[in-house]
């Protein structure tokens, strides 16, 4: 029963992005309550155990801020299978985040909001999904609203994003009168009512065309005429087009009054692959039932305030992981002992006994560990490693309260090694003002925020001119030196970086002096 090939099986993991208010967090809610992880409730959907809500708003500062910063994951079964759903930041300030997120997922839902279609936040996190192949199921959102013609927006997910849609289902009418779906597949119409707030799952009834025609008039007939139009088009499921990120199946419903919520799980356990042997640095599939392996995707300190402690979120890549097992960390080759290993959803934090390919676990007390180390038993194993991102935003930062400069050095190198953002050192100015690159400027924010609250190390970060980054080596570093609008600065990984206050004067070096390594980071703009 418990090898882990057979229960990678009976796993899926995957990620939902979307651009900010399409749904992401209603859905998830949705899908613990079809996962028989939420009580139905008057008001309010609660979790069970009075936990709040499926939401991983656990930092003040999210809180303050309502944007959700850290990811978390949340395991809930469904139809036998177990689902992991690991959240990913909606603010596209920590899309580096997200691409770490992604790295440890076989799957992603995109969310849209059917009365918007493709929104900026939508286009850049495909971009992530596109970048690393990874199956991407659409879910056309709110359609219990006024929305967008649905041949409309199919059009847009396929100029916008070259990603072929394919309806598996199609709505029968929409705003007040959306009255539920045609299943493609069967034919058949699903016919859903409404239950108060959504807060329970929305009763749902078979109905055969003749009698959906009889019974639903000129809206079925209008939807008919659609599926009729895509049977022309010859949109057609493919699974491997789909595995290999070129395809889209797409479902449209209603997160908050449940329409078509059970589709896409249906979905999700239908079409998702199960967790498959992960590849190597040397481009080696790790076998499932090899002995246990690792690969950590989050590094995230002080979660929980009473614990003051570093949890790294490692996802199950093959063999069974028991709590207790003595691990070998990869880089340092040190033993690690998983006496402490948490599922973790927001802040609850639950003991777990075992995991298989797949599943993420939290190991507290985890200091060493970096995004993209590997952990093992027995057979060693280093994962290709993950990318960091072209920084666009830099700040130089200083303590203003010289008597906790101790404090200042021991955050700074707590939040580079969490990858909250990049800490880049020139030579001769070294650890006193070190120079903090990011995607975005909400991640110095954060920066602030937490040197501050969890270091008690207050800061200034001051602005710079520089907007660009390059990647660079020695010879040129010499090259570089005495140039104006130029510096080079070391990041804590070793990489030496470029950092130019002009894209003009970059474009125009490039040009005369070929001979300079100035390699483009990815996912630049
Ligand atoms: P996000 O996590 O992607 O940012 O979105 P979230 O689920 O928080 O949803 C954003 C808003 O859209 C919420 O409204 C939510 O209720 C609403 N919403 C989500 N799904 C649907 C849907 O299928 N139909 C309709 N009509 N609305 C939907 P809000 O007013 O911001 O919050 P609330 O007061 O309703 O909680």
């Amino acid at each position: 029963m418990s090898d882990p090939r057979t229960e990678a099986k009976r796993r899926r993991t995957f990620a939902i992005i979307s651009h900010p208010d399409a749904g992401k967090t209603t859905l998830t809610e949705k899908f613990l309550l079809y996962g028989g992880m939420l009580t139905a409730g008057a008001g309010a959907v609660k979790a069970k155990g009075g936990r709040r809500s499926a939401t991983s708003d656990w930092m003040e500062l999210e809180q303050q801020r309502g944007i959700s910063i850290t990811s978390t994951v949340l395991q809930f079964p469904y139809r036998g299978m177990v689902l992991n759903l690991l959240d990913t930041p909606g603010h596209r300030d920590f899309s580096e985040d997200t691409y770490r997120v992604l790295a440890a997922t076989d799957a992603a839902i995109m969310v849209l909001d059917g009365s918007k279609g493709i929104e900026s936040q939508t286009r850049k996190l495909f971009e992530v999904c596109r970048d690393r192949e990874i199956p991407t199921v659409t879910f056309i959102n709110k359609w219990d609203r006024p929305s967008r013609d649905a041949l409309e927006l199919l059009d847009e997910i396929e100029e916008q994003l070259i990603l072929e849609p394919v309806p598996m289902s199609w709505p029968v009418g929409d705003g007040e009168r959306f009255r539920g779906l045609i299943d493609r597949q069967t034919g058949d119409f699903v016919r859903y009512t409404r239950t108060a707030r959504g807060a329970s799952e929305a009763p749902e009834e078979i109905v055969e065309p003749a009698r959906a025609e009889a019974e639903e008039g000129d809206l079925w007939l209008e939807a008919k005429e659609g599926v009729e139009l895509l049977d022309v088009m010859e949109r057609t499921f493919d699974a491997k087009r789909f595995e290999s990120g070129e395809l889209s199946p797409v479902f449209f419903g209603s997160a908050l009054t449940n329409f078509g919520v059970r589709m896409i799980l249906d979905a999700i356990v239908d079409l998702v692959p199960s967790p498959s042997p992960r590849i190597d640095e040397n481009d080696q599939p790790r076998p499932l039932e090899d002995p246990f392996s690792g690969i950590v995707f989050k590094v995230q300190a002080n979660m929980d305030k009473a614990h003051r402690d570093r949890v790294a979120f490692m996802r199950v890549c093959s063999g069974k992981f028991e709590r207790g097992m003595v691990v070998t960390h990869g880089p340092t080759g040190k033993p690690f002992a998983t006496k402490y290993a948490h599922s973790v959803s927001g802040q609850d934090r639950e003991t777990v006994e075992e995991a298989y390919p797949g599943d993420v676990v939290g190991l507290v007390n985890a200091n060493d560990f970096r995004v993209g180390d590997s952990i093992f038993v027995d057979k060693a194993v280093k994962w290709p490693a993950v990318p960091a991102f072209a920084p666009s935003h830099f700040r130089v930062a200083r303590s203003t309260d010289t008597s906790r400069s101790k404090q200042f050095r021991s955050g700074i190198t707590q939040l580079d090694e969490e990858g909250v953002v990049q800490v880049l050192r020139e030579p001769d100015v070294g650890d006193q003002a070190p120079i903090l690159a990011a995607v975005g400027p909400l991640q110095f924010e954060v920066v602030q925020y937490r040197l501050e609250n969890e270091f008690g190390a207050p800061v200034e970060l001051n602005a710079c001119s520089w907007t660009t980054a390059r990647i660079t080596d020695e010879e040129s570093r010499e090259k570089l030196r005495g140039m104006s609008g130029v510096t080079v600065a070391a990041r804590s990984d070793g990489e030496l970086l470029a950092l130019f206050e002009s894209q003009y004067w970059l474009q125009r070096l490039e040009l005369d002096q070929p001979e300079l390594t100035l390699d483009k980071l990815i996912a630049e703009g």
